[in-house]
């Protein structure tokens, strides 16, 4: 099965990220890493070319590693001088433990069934699971075009992710984890919501 194109290039996957962010595209990395204390190990899954690492994280001199199914994110992080592997994280594999394990605007990929991925994230983690999840997403984009490119063509090559969270479904799924929450907010001017997890 073939990645869709817009996983296929950094450039193109960047573009597309601004055009659907706006003037909050730096705001959804920015919340990420504000909960990061410096020198922490981050565990960053569904990484994609791991702006939230070159552009907000590494000047905080954590240790990094990122995991992604799409072999140029990868190898496009690794030769930026980043612990990048390709994993699919469909594998029921158990993840290398870190400090920090997160995971941004990726958790829809594992729709129908979120939960064995979140599981794995909150075995891994030391101090918290982070996920931010995009709760008015591609297709509701006020940019016909680009939400077109975005709901359609998100394939990462493993078959398209035809399903999105809403707020309501996104919440519904932490319902279910009770006992792990200790934050939830609007970031990104209220495109993604973001959850922190106490494992
Ligand atoms: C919308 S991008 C998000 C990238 C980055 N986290 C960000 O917020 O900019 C989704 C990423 O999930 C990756 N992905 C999708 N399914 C995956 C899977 N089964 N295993 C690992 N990575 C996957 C894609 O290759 C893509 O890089």
């Amino acid at each position: 099965m073939s990645t869709s194109f817009i996983y296929r290039h950094e450039t193109i996957y960047g573009l597309l990220m601004r055009g659907l962010y706006g003037r909050h595209y730096g705001a959804r990395y920015r919340a990420i890493a504000a909960l990061i204390p410096e020198g922490a190990q981050v565990l960053d899954l569904c990484c994609g070319p791991a702006t939230l690492y070159t552009r907000h994280l590494r000047a905080k001199s954590v240790r990094y590693t990122g995991l992604d199914l799409n072999e140029r994110f990868v190898a496009g992080l690794t030769a930026a001088g980043a612990d990048a592997r390709v994993w699919d994280l469909h594998s029921a594999l158990p993840l290398p433990a870190a400090d920090y394990v997160l995971m941004q605007a990726s958790l829809y990929h594992f729709l129908p069934e979120p939960e064995p991925v979140l599981d794995r994230m909150l075995t891994a983690a030391r101090q918290r699971v982070i996920i931010a999840e995009p709760i008015k997403n591609l297709t509701s984009s006020g940019n016909k075009v680009l939400a077109r490119l975005g709901g359609r063509f998100t394939d990462p090559g493993d078959g398209a992710s035809a399903h999105r969270f809403t707020e309501e479904t996104l919440d519904e799924l932490f319902r279910g984890y009770p006992e792990h929450i200790e934050e939830r907010s609007l970031i990104a001017g209220g495109r993604e919501k973001l959850y922190v997890l106490k494992p």
